[in-house]
């Protein structure tokens, strides 16, 4: 098992991730365990957590119903009512079980509930072991825009267990894929350089290549925990990716995080390229890999205009400056402010 030490807790990955949580639970005195699933993580993951966990026979289970439409306010109000109803104080406990739809808001529900309670996260999809469930970021979309409410609150633990993606789809694993690509893009150019390589592998994770996506993280993180200005690095990809996620979903269309993700870094690539922050070589070698991946996304007018509506309110904005995270040379990362949106407009026109 791989121990990584955050700020205040440690994430655990491998298949003895059960043990150090059962060694968790055993050494703290928790008044009662809540735990938080959707419908696919309560058929395909918590009955073996149950059955290597014994001690969270005992939790209460919350069930929401799966998939980024229900992160909003109106699920966290029934979470925090059932809560109530079943009695949960300040010495409760919440184990989200859950890909990163399930720890933003179950991590979000505790950092409110009774002015925050302890949670620990169980993720189950790739994309939540390698980023959302690591690095203290919680929260629920509002009105559409992607983590308009959240706090900045840390688990006690997590545990990474990667046999909770055999029963992921292809789809949703190139979706964390996504991530692991853009951690390497801004924060390591020699990782980059092994990871283009494998554009033909048809499972695009190993537990070599999580610990080392969570590594990354992590040191960000630790350095920068309220996004003053490292952390920023993180959102790579985002400013546009989030802004085509909002979009499509508002006109309920079918996009996940990373595909969305996938999109934002090719654009904002396309950026970096017109600050001259990476070479053509550069720009050709990431298009040209994400592209082998993720598939082509289709834009109409309606959704370049919303789009343009998100990114306007992206949080890393002041100002009325437009501010993206881009890569200084591939492996680097610099902020740029000042970004117009006719840039944006003609990176979208050249994608
Ligand atoms: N907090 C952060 O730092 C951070 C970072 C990146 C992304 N995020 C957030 O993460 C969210 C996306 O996370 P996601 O892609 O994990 O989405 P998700 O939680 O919706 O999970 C994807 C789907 O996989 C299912 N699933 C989960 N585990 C499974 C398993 N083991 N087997 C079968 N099915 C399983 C879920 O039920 C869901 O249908 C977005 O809301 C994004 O904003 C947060």
């Amino acid at each position: 098992m791989s121990i990584i030490k955050s700020t205040t807790y440690s994430v655990y990955i491998g298949d003895k991730s059960f043990d150090a949580l059962n060694n968790f639970l055993k050494k703290k005195t928790y008044s009662s365990y809540f735990l938080i699933c959707d419908e696919h993580t309560f058929q395909y993951c918590l009955p073996n957590l149950l059955f290597n966990c014994p001690i969270l026979n005992e939790a209460e289970i919350i069930e929401l119903e799966s998939g980024e439409q229900h992160k909003h306010l109106e699920t966290c109000i029934q979470v925090w009512g059932a809560l109530t109803d079943s009695g949960a104080d300040k010495k409760s406990l919440i184990i989200n079980l859950g890909g990163g739809v399930i720890t933003d808001l179950g991590g979000f529900v505790a950092s409110t509930f009774k002015r925050g309670i302890d949670f620990i996260n169980i993720p189950t999809t790739l994309l939540s072991m390698v980023d959302a469930s690591v690095g203290g970021k919680t929260g629920v979309d509002f009105e559409g825009i992607k983590n308009h409410i959240g706090t900045t609150y840390e688990p006690k633990g997590v545990y990474v267990n990667p046999v909770f993606l055999e029963t992921l789809s292809e789809r949703h694993i190139r979706n964390g894929y996504a991530e692991i690509i853009k951690i390497a893009l801004i924060a390591d150019p020699a990782f980059w350089n092994d990871i283009k390589q494998s554009s033909t592998t048809p499972h695009f994770y190993s537990e070599e290549l999580i610990i080392h996506a969570i590594e990354l993280k992590n040191a960000i993180v630790k350095k920068d925990l309220y996004e003053n200005d490292l952390r920023k690095s993180l959102n790579f990809g985002h400013s546009v990716g989030h802004a085509l996620e909002s979009s499509l979903l508002k006109l309920n269309k079918d996009i996940l995080h990373g595909e969305a993700i996938a999109f934002g870094m090719i654009i904002e690539s396309i950026i970096a390229y017109e600050f001259k922050r990476i070479t053509k070589k550069e720009l050709n070698e990431i298009c040209n890999y994400i592209n082998s991946i993720y598939p082509k996304i289709k834009l109409n007018n309606e959704v370049k205009k919303w789009m343009f509506e998100y990114i306007f309110h992206d949080k890393k904005n002041d100002n009325g400056s437009l501010n993206f995270a881009l890569p200084d040379s591939i492996g680097y990362y610099k902020l740029q402010a000042g970004i117009k949106d006719e840039q944006i407009k003609a990176a979208i026109a050249r994608y």
